[in-house]
C-alpha cells in the first residue's frame, strides 16, 4: 500500500454545509492519520456558527472499506475507530455520509454513526470483518440491529455478504439512492434535513423484544450446529447482537468492545489477516519494475478436457473472447458437451439466469482448426501431461501464434524451460498451472523460467488477475524436477504419509488425523478424488530421487485395477455415485502383505505422531523451495498450501504456523525424524539457518 498521505482529510465548504473528504488512496482505510483528521475536522466543522449541516465524503474509488488492518497489531492510537463513530453521532448538526464504491467494515460503522447515508446506485456496503475472524468492533454490532433489525443483521455480520445500494435503501440501511452526482446531491440533502438524528436512539426494530430475542437465539442455534460451540467471531457476534436489546447502548458498545479485543488476539484471526496480506504480496511480481501487462481480449485453450473446459469457463465467466481447440469432431463435441453441462448445473442451481447461461456460451469459439490460434493474444496449452506430445504441441502454436503473443503451458511436473524452448519462443512462454477445478479454485501458480522476458510473465499474471485468481509466481529452474510450489510440497506431504502408512498406519487414520487438524479432506481421500492412476503415472515418467525411500503401496493398488472414486474402489469403497466411502479392506490386506514382504514391524503411530510429521514434512518442503528460489517469499507458500490445497485458512498456511511454534523448534523436531528418512526430514538450509539466527520465516516475507 502507498504511502499515507499527510493529510489524508480536507474540510471544505459549499455555503452552509460543511463538507469532510477523505483522501486516503487505494481504499481510504481509516488509519490513525484518517481518523484524527476527521475528528478535527468535524469539531471544526460543528463549531462553525455557519455550518447547518456536515457531509463526510471520500475521493477515488471507494468510501472507506474499513479500519487500517495493518493497525492490529500496532499500540492502538487515539481516537479509536469507536471513539470517532460516537464522535460523529454525538455532533450537535446533522452529520450526512456520502457513499460510493464499498463502504465496508469499519467504512460502513462511520457512516452509521452519522445522522444520514446516501449513496450512489453502484455503491455496496457489507461488514466482512468474520472474514478477518473479527467482528465490527466501532459500534457496528450496535448500531446495525437498530437501523435493520436482528435478523437481518447477524445475516450481513455473520456471512460478510456486501448489499448493494438499493437493497440496503429497502433495508433501511440508506435513506436515499442516487443516479447523479454524489456530492452535490449529499450536500443538497444535508441542507434538507434540519435535525441530528441518533442511530442509537432509533428503537424501531428494538420495540418488540420478543421477536428481537427469538432471531438471536435461532441464530445462536444454528451457528452452533454449523460451526461448533467455540467458532469466536460468530458466537461473540450473536452475544453482541442480544446485548443492542437488553443493554443500553454505553454498555452494549463496552460488550462491543471487549468482544473484538478477544477476537483480534486470537490465533484463527491473527492465520486470517495474514492469509489476507499473504494473497495480496503474492500478486506482486518483481517482472512489474520492467513490464506491465499488456492487453488480452481473446484466449485461445489447447485442449477440452476437465482442465482445459474449466479454464475456458472461468475465460468466459471474466467477459474474454475464448477459442477452445479440441482434436476431430468429436473431441470438440466432448468439451461441448462438458461445457454446456456447467451451464446447465449452474442454471439449474440459480447461480446463473437462463440469458447470462446462453450469453456465455456466444462467447465460446470451439473448434477443431489449430490455425485459428493466431487470432488470440494469449494461448493456454492443456493437453495431457507426457512431455513429447506437449513439446510437439507448444511447437504448432509457436508457429502459428501471432508474433505478440503470450504462450503459456498448464503443466505441473514437467521441465518448464525444456517445454518453452520446444515452442521456438522461449522467451514468449510461461507456465499457467491452474488447479482443478478451474473454473472454481482461486489458485494459479505462474511458472517463470530462465528464458521468460518479464512482458509475458506479467501479462500471465495480469490475465490470472483478470479471472479473479490470485496469482503466484514459481520461479521453476531449468530441469528441477518436481517443477511448482504445490506439488513439490504436495510430494513431501504424501512421502511423509506413505512412510507412516508402509510403517503401520492405516489409510483412514491418516486422513481422520488431517481431517481433525483442519483439511477438508485427508491425503488418501484426495488421492481416490484426484485418480490413482493419475498420480501412478507421474510418478512412472518423473526421475526418482535415489536417496528417498520408494512406498510401492499405491502402485500395488492401482496395479489391481483400484483407481479411486472414478472405478468406486481406491483406498476406500464407494457405492455407486457417492463420494463418501468405507475403508478398503482389500487395501489394508495388501498393505499387510507389502509389510511382511518388506519385513516391516507394523508400529503405532498417534494421531499427533502423524500431524506432526506431516506439518514437519510440509514445512521443510516450503524451507527447501525458498533455499532454491523456486518461492520468493514464505508467504507464497502459504498461499499455495491454503487455495490450491485447502490448508486451514485460519492457521495462516505452513509457514505462518511454523513461525507460530519457531523455526528453532522445527528444526530440532526435524533432527530427530531426520535419521528415518533424511531426504524428507533433513533440516533444509534455510530453516538451520533461520534457527540458528533466531529468526522467523516472516523475516523473510519482509526481506
Ligand atoms: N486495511 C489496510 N489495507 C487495506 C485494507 C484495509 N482495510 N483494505 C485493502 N487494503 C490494501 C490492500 O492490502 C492493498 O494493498 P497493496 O496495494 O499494498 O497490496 C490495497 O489496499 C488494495 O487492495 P486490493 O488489492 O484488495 O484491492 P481490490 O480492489 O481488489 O479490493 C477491497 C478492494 C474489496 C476493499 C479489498 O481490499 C478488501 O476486501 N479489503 C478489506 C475490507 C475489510 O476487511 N474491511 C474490514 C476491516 S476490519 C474493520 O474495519 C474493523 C472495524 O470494525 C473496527
Amino acid at each position: 500500500m502507498k504511502q499515507a498521505p499527510k493529510h489524508p482529510v480536507r474540510l471544505e465548504r459549499q455555503g452552509n454545509v460543511a463538507l469532510i473528504v477523505i483522501e486516503n488512496p487505494p481504499v481510504n482505510a481509516l488509519g490513525v492519520a484518517v481518523r484524527r483528521g476527521i475528528a478535527a475536522a468535524l469539531n471544526a466543522a460543528v463549531a462553525h456558527d455557519k455550518t447547518d449541516a456536515v457531509v463526510i465524503a471520500a475521493n477515488g474509488r471507494t468510501f472507506p472499506v474499513g479500519a487500517d488492518i495493518r493497525e492490529f497489531d500496532m499500540v492502538p492510537q487515539e481516537p479509536s475507530l469507536g471513539q470517532l463513530c460516537n464522535l460523529i453521532e454525538r455532533a450537535q448538526k446533522p452529520v450526512v455520509a456520502a457513499i460510493q464504491g464499498t463502504a465496508l467494515g469499519g467504512g460502513l460503522e462511520l457512516a452509521m454513526a452519522a445522522h444520514y447515508r446516501i449513496a450512489v446506485k453502484s455503491a455496496r456496503m457489507g461488514l466482512p470483518e468474520i472474514h478477518l475472524g473479527t467482528l465490527p468492533g466501532a459500534g457496528g454490532t450496535q448500531r446495525l440491529p437498530r437501523l435493520i433489525g436482528p435478523e437481518l443483521a447477524l445475516d450481513m455480520m455473520l456471512t460478510g455478504n456486501q448489499v448493494g445500494a438499493g437493497i440496503a435503501a429497502e433495508m433501511g440501511l440508506i435513506d436515499l439512492v442516487t443516479d447523479n452526482d454524489l456530492r452535490t446531491e449529499a450536500v443538497a440533502y444535508a441542507r434538507s434535513v434540519a435535525v441530528t438524528r441518533p442511530t442509537s436512539a432509533n428503537r424501531t426494530h428494538l420495540v418488540d423484544g420478543v421477536g428481537y430475542m427469538a432471531s438471536v437465539a435461532a441464530r445462536r442455534e444454528q451457528v452452533t450446529m454449523e460451526l461448533g460451540a467455540n467458532a469466536l467471531a460468530p458466537h461473540r457476534i450473536v452475544d453482541c447482537v442480544e446485548a443492542a436489546l437488553l443493554l443500553p447502548m454505553e454498555t452494549g458498545l463496552e460488550v462491543e468492545r471487549s468482544a473484538f479485543k478477544d477476537c483480534i488476539a486470537s490465533r484463527e484471526s491473527e492465520g486470517l489477516r495474514h492469509a489476507f496480506f499473504a494473497e495480496r504480496a503474492a500478486a506482486k511480481f518483481p517482472e512489474a519494475a520492467e513490464a506491465k501487462p499488456a492487453q488480452v481480449d481473446r484466449v485461445a485453450i489447447v485442449g477440452g478436457g476437465m482442465m482445459g473446459s474449466g479454464i475456458a469457463i472461468a475465460a468466459l465467466q471474466s467477459g474474454f473472447a475464448v477459442t477452445l481447440v479440441e482434436q476431430g469432431e468429436s473431441g470438440v463435441n466432448a468439451a461441448l458437451e462438458r461445457i454446456g453441462a456447467y451451464y446447465e448445473r449452474s442454471v439449474a442451481k440459480g447461480r446463473l439466469s437462463e440469458a447470462q447461461g446462453a450469453a456465455a456460451l456466444t462467447h465460446l469459439q470451439l473448434t477443431n482448426k489449430l490455425d485459428t490460434l493466431g487470432e488470440a493474444d494469449l494461448i493456454v496449452e492443456a493437453i495431457a501431461e507426457d512431455f513429447d506430445l506437449k513439446a510437439q504441441m507448444l511447437a504448432e502454436i509457436g508457429a502459428l501464434a501471432k508474433p505478440d503473443a503470450v504462450i503459456a503451458t498448464n503443466t505441473s511436473y514437467l521441465d518448464l524451460a525444456a517445454l518453452a524452448e520446444a515452442s521456438g519462443r522461449p522467451a514468449d512462454t510461461v507456465g499457467l498451472h491452474f488447479f482443478a477445478p478451474a473454473q472454481v479454485n482461486k489458485l494459479v501458480e505462474v511458472g517463470v523460467h530462465d528464458g521468460a522476458s518479464a512482458q509475458s510473465v506479467m501479462t500471465a499474471q495480469g490475465f490470472a488477475r483478470a479471472l479473479g485468481k490470485t496469482p503466484v509466481r514459481a520461479r521453476v529452474h531449468a530441469g528441477f524436477g518436481a517443477g511448482y510450489i504445490g506439488n513439490s510440497i504436495l510430494e513431501a506431504y504424501r512421502h511423509a504419509a506413505d512412510i507412516m502408512l508402509e510403517d503401520g498406519a492405516t489409510p483412514a487414520q491418516i486422513d481422520g488425523a488431517m481431517r481433525s487438524f483442519g483439511f477438508q479432506l485427508g491425503p488418501y481421500q484426495v488421492a481416490d478424488m484426484s485418480g490413482l492412476d493419475i498420480a501412478y503415472a507421474r510418478r512412472q515418467s518423473k526421475p526418482r530421487d535415489p536417496d528417498a525411500r520408494y512406498v510401492e503401496i499405491a502402485d500395488k493398488i492401482v496395479e489391481q485395477g483400484w483407481l479411486g472414486q472414478k472405478s468406486n474402489r481406491g483406498y476406500y469403497i464407494y457405492a455407486e455415485g457417492q463420494r463418501q466411502g468405507v475403508p478398503n479392506g482389500d487395501v489394508l490386506k495388501l498393505i499387510a502383505e507389502h509389510r511382511a514382504q518388506k519385513g516391516i514391524t507394523p508400529r503405532k503411530f498417534s494421531d499427533r505422531d502423524i500431524r506432526d510429521r506431516i506439518l514437519l514434512a510440509i514445512v521443510n518442503a516450503g524451507a527447501r523451495l525458498l533455499g532454491e528460489g523456486v518461492a520468493a517469499r514464505p508467504s507464497d507458500i502459504d498461499v499455495v498450501m491454503m487455495l490450491g490445497f485447502g490448508y486451514p485458512r485460519s492457521r495462516g498456511g505452513p509457514m505462518m504456523d511454523a513461525d507460530a511454534t519457531t523455526p528453532s523448534i522445527i528444526a530440532s523436531r526435524l533432527s530427530v525424524l531426520a535419521p528415518e528418512e533424511p531426504a524428507l526430514w533433513g533440516a533444509a538450509p534455510v530453516l538451520t539457518m533461520l534457527a540458528q539466527e533466531r529468526q522467523k520465516f516472516a523475516d523473510l516475507n519482509a526481506s
